[in-house]
């Protein structure tokens, strides 16, 4: 299977990278093509301009790149901190850029854009793999855990993608390096679970 890793963090020794190793690790382990994406890296530049807005196709090479890859893509993996309840910009521009209509989603042909989508993604499964120091409980209790939101129903629901996993790994402040091995195995088995051996 063909699974797109997209990663949204600067920090090279931060524990989202942690996970991104072990995930991609994990994949080509099972036989999987990957197609990792480490945004700051590349310079993915997140801002949308008004022409881009208005045409159904972008000028920038990378952007034309990740709308091809994520249209194929068989499986998607997102790995990213909870910074105020939100992706950071950088991968907010990215679904911004990358997953726009007639690549993630269409409406049918008399729909003025205010009916239902017609989602286009053909990954069999997604999963998001975030990190944050709010515990649980004042997570769902104050905040709301927006990152559900954002991601099940206004991202993979939209684009058709209802095979959806995600875990947030918390409270990164103050782990020890044992806990983080044991979040890092959790990450391997989800992997494995979602994106077993392949056949070929
Ligand atoms: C700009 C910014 C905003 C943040 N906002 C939140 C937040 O809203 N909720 C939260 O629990 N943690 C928040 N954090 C903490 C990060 O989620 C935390 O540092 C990160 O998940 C730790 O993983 P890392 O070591 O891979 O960076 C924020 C951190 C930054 C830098």
């Amino acid at each position: 299977m063909k699974v797109s890793v997209i990663l949204g963090h600067p920090y090279p020794k931060s524990f989202n990278h942690a996970i991104a190793v072990a995930v991609v690790d994990t994949l080509q382990g099972n036989g999987h093509d990957v197609l990792f994406h480490d945004l700051y890296v590349e310079y993915f530049d997140p801002v949308i301009r008004g022409e881009e807005l208005v045409t159904d196709c972008s000028e920038d090479r990378l952007v034309r790149v990740h709308c091809m890859e994520i249209r194929e893509a068989d499986g998607i993996i997102i790995i990213h901190p909870n910074w105020w309840g939100q992706p950071p910009a950088i991968l907010k521009g990215w679904v911004d850029r990358v997953l726009r209509e007639h690549v993630a989603y269409r409406f049918a042909e008399e729909d003025d854009g205010s009916g239902l989508p017609i989602g286009l993604l053909k990954a069999k499964a997604a999963i998001v793999f975030n990190t944050s120091n709010t515990p649980g409980e004042r997570e769902n209790s104050v905040f709301g855990d927006p990152l559900e939101r954002i991601w099940r129903d206004c991202i993979f629901d939209f684009c058709g993608v209802k095979n959806y996993h995600r875990r947030m790994f918390r409270t990164i402040a103050g782990s020890t390096m044992q806990k983080r091995e044991t979040w890092l195995q959790e990450a391997r088995e989800t992997v494995m679970m979602c994106f077993p051996q392949s056949d070929q």
